[in-house]
């Protein structure tokens, strides 16, 4: 080979000196910001977004009831021009995903909730702000604009629920969607194996954290401290505080009067069978969100995915279903479509992204399942998530 052939193959890129940019780079997928995110955060920390309850058989069962369908793919269609943009709750987007609720997120990163909303619009794509936040309903609005939903936990306190709503449509959060899972909190093993602190306290344990995860506590210690932004003047500080505020007496009476009040569209987060469906949807809910909280409440339930094609039976065509807990690929996003989902949610795997690089974690997480989603469309042979729907189980195997 000549000198000139052997510099044709040499192919050295220039070193990336961004140290967020070079880790991000070498995730392919979310198994990778996974591990990432792992190396980067403090042990209670990163388990606290990875874990759930009791023995976690939810939590397995969740991704493993999205794995074991198998794909039976048309070939020879021309798919170049596919088209993976999707319809739910009035609105079009181009992926059909939505940012699911998460509780404490500048725990996970100080960028928090405002990275993963900036990242959201970017992306088309709907973010829903938790109660428990840690960035206020105001402030997450004023920062950024993607589809903005917000998560209703209904509280002992009547008035203060309806604060909460009130401010909401006020900060014009387009969806409300109402989680009727948590009326008690689930028992998070590892948080207590952990002795996890909410908020974060400087007991002994922390201080020899701090040695082994310096940039995580460097960010910290320059951010301004976390609570439950949205109680603010309420005395709420722990999270056993904002757990004893919880409802454990609702009833579907609550949803007729949430109903009643909220102008948009509402979403009730939790149910997990045709029975809770029908009820929803009586007490007037535009669409569910096939939901076990990412295994991380009642341990042992049904995986939502198992429950996708009973519920579209149950309540039509018209309902918007959406669907989350366990999803982590974008071929798990077109088999619950295929099933007769409209769209799906994701908690951890966004998470991941953002212990892993901060707003660009996030955004990374993002391609990662639009890029993936893409793909298995076309490699399944369909040109569009109408195409997807309209072949349901044709394309599925249940192995
Ligand atoms: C760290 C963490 C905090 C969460 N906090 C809330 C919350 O405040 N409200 C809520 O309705 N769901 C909450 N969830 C559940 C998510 O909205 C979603 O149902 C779940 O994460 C989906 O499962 P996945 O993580 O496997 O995608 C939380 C989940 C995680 C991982």
């Amino acid at each position: 080979m000549r000198a000139s052939e052997i510099r044709k193959l040499i192919q050295i890129k220039p070193a990336e000196l961004d140290a967020t940019r070079r880790r991000l780079s070498a995730c392919h997928d979310i198994a990778d910001l996974c591990a990432t995110a792992r190396r980067l955060t403090p042990r209670p920390v990163f388990d606290f977004v990875d874990g759930g309850a009791d023995e976690e058989l939810s939590v397995r069962a969740n991704a493993r009831a999205f794995r074991r369908w198998q794909f039976r793919p048309r070939t020879l269609v021309n798919v170049s021009a596919a088209d993976t943009s999707a319809a739910f709750l009035g609105s079009v987007v181009p992926l059909p995903l939505a940012l699911a609720p998460t509780g404490y997120t500048r725990m996970v990163h100080p960028a928090g909730e405002i990275a993963a909303a900036r990242a959201a619009q970017r992306h088309g794509l709907p973010y829903t702000l938790s109660t428990t936040a840690t960035t206020t309903i105001e402030a997450v609005a004023g920062a950024a604009r993607p589809d903005l939903w917000f998560q209703l936990y209904i509280l002992r306190d009547g008035g203060l629920t309806r604060e909460l709503v009130d401010r909401a449509a006020a900060a014009r959060y387009r969806v409300l969607v109402v989680t009727v899972d948590c009326f008690v909190t689930g028992h998070r093993t590892r948080d207590r194996r952990n002795g996890l602190v909410i908020p974060p306290a400087l007991t002994a344990k922390t201080l020899a954290g701090i040695a082994a995860k310096p940039g995580y506590w460097a960010r910290m210690l320059a951010s301004p401290a976390i609570g439950f932004a949205n109680f603010a003047g309420h005395d709420v500080v722990t999270i056993e505080g904002i757990g004893a505020l919880f409802n454990p007496a609702i009833t579907w009476d609550d949803i007729a009067e949430l109903r009643a009040c909220w102008p948009g569209p509402l979403v009730i987060k939790g149910p997990l069978g045709p029975d809770d469906a029908r009820r929803a949807v009586a007490a007037g809910a535009d669409g569910l969100q096939l939901s076990n909280h990412g295994g991380r409440q009642l341990d042992r339930t049904v995986p939502p995915a198992n429950t996708i094609a009973a519920v579209r039976e149950a309540v039509g065509p018209d309902v918007s279903l959406l669907v989350d807990s366990g999803i982590r690929h974008g071929s798990d996003i077109a088999v619950a479509l295929a099933l007769g989902a409209d769209g799906c949610a994701i908690g951890r795997a966004y998470l991941y992204g953002l212990m892993a690089g901060g707003e660009a974690g996030v955004d990374k997480a993002l391609d990662i399942l639009a890029v993936q989603f893409k793909r298995t469309l076309q490699l399944l042979g369909v040109r569009s998530v109408a195409e997807l729907r309209g072949a349901g189980r044709e394309l599925l195997v249940k192995e």
